[in-house]
Order: structure tokens, then sequence, then C-alpha cells
């Protein structure tokens, strides 16, 4: 196991398109993946995706921790998962705000706009498909790690500069409080 260090925005890797994994057993797959947990947990983010680690392969991991979950089914926490050669559906046209960081983009956060609810599946490092339909925080970590491994950062995503700042400073000034 070790800490990888997580590539930060400018880097270069951050905005390549990222390519599928061929051999989801393997290893280096599996060493990469708990290595990618222990650096999300390290760092207390939600999800982390290859390409921040410096490896171009569609790939993340992620958590809905019990904090960030919501009461309907598709709102659950989900324990620390990885989602190997993802997919993603949109489930209608509903989108939200939500307020987003990165840990590619410390000290910083925004509210983006997303799909409400999607549909994504993927296998895991057994080769098993995986996969959920997903709504609140779930559905909201998803479409951002699956966005890495498209060379897309959430300040991509922004229409309302006005709603990205310092964490920081959004807190201190409440500007957080009451949304997504
Ligand atoms: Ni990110």
């Amino acid at each position: 196991m070790a800490i990888l260090k997580i590539a930060r925005m400018g880097h270069p890797i951050l905005f390549g398109r990222a390519e599928s994994v061929e051999l989801p057993r393997s290893a280096e797959i599996r060493r990469l993946v708990s290595d990618m947990i222990e650096t999300m947990l390290d760092a207390n983010g939600a999800g982390l995706a290859a390409p921040q680690v410096h490896v171009p392969l569609r790939l993340f991991v992620f958590r809905v921790p019990p904090e960030r979950a919501g009461s309907g089914p598709e709102e659950r926490p989900v324990p620390v998962t990885v989602v190997i050669n993802p997919q993603i559906e949109f489930l209608g046209e509903e989108r939200v705000l939500r307020w987003e960081g990165c840990l590619s983009i410390p000290g910083l956060r925004a509210a983006v706009p997303r799909h409400a609810r999607i549909r994504y599946v993927g296998i895991d490092c057994e080769d098993q498909p995986i996969g959920a339909v997903a709504s609140g925080f779930h559905a909201g970590v998803v479409q951002h790690e699956y966005d890495h491994l498209d060379g897309i950062l959430y300040p991509m995503r922004m229409q309302d500069f006005s709603r990205f700042g310092f964490t920081e400073e959004l807190a201190r000034v409440g500007a957080m409080e009451g949304a997504g």
C-alpha cells in the first residue's frame, strides 16, 4: 500500500482522455486500486480517478459517506467502491446544482450543475459487473469522477462563477448553506 502523489490542476494528464483497462484482474490494477483507495481516504476525499494519480486509465474509486447520503434508495451510503471502464447514462433532463471540491483543486469549491439522476455500469477488480441507479450525492460524485476520465474538471462544467471560491471563505460567509 502506498499513498500516491495527486496531480493538481495544471498538470496535462488531467486534461487527456484515459484509455480502457484491458486486464482488470491483473496485479498491477489491483495494486493501483488499493493505492488509490488509501490515497483517497488519506486525503479525506469522496472520490479519486486514475488520471489524478498520473495513470491515464478508465477507472475511479468513490464512496458515499453516511453524512452525505440521503434517505431514498438511490442516495444510500456506499462503501468504498471501484468502477472500471464505466459507462454513464443520464436519466431524465433534471439538473441540480451541487457543491463540489476536487483533490486536484485543493482548497476550492463550486456549485456545479449535474444531472439529478443517472445509471452507471462498469466492472470491478474481479471482472464482475457493477453499477447502480443513483441520485443525490451518489449521482454527483460518479459524474465528477467519470468526467476525470474524459479530461474534464468541474470548473469546465460551471455556469455561475460567483459560486466558485475558497472553501474557507465560502464557509465563513455561509455561501454553501442550504444547497446541494
Ligand atoms: Ni476531482
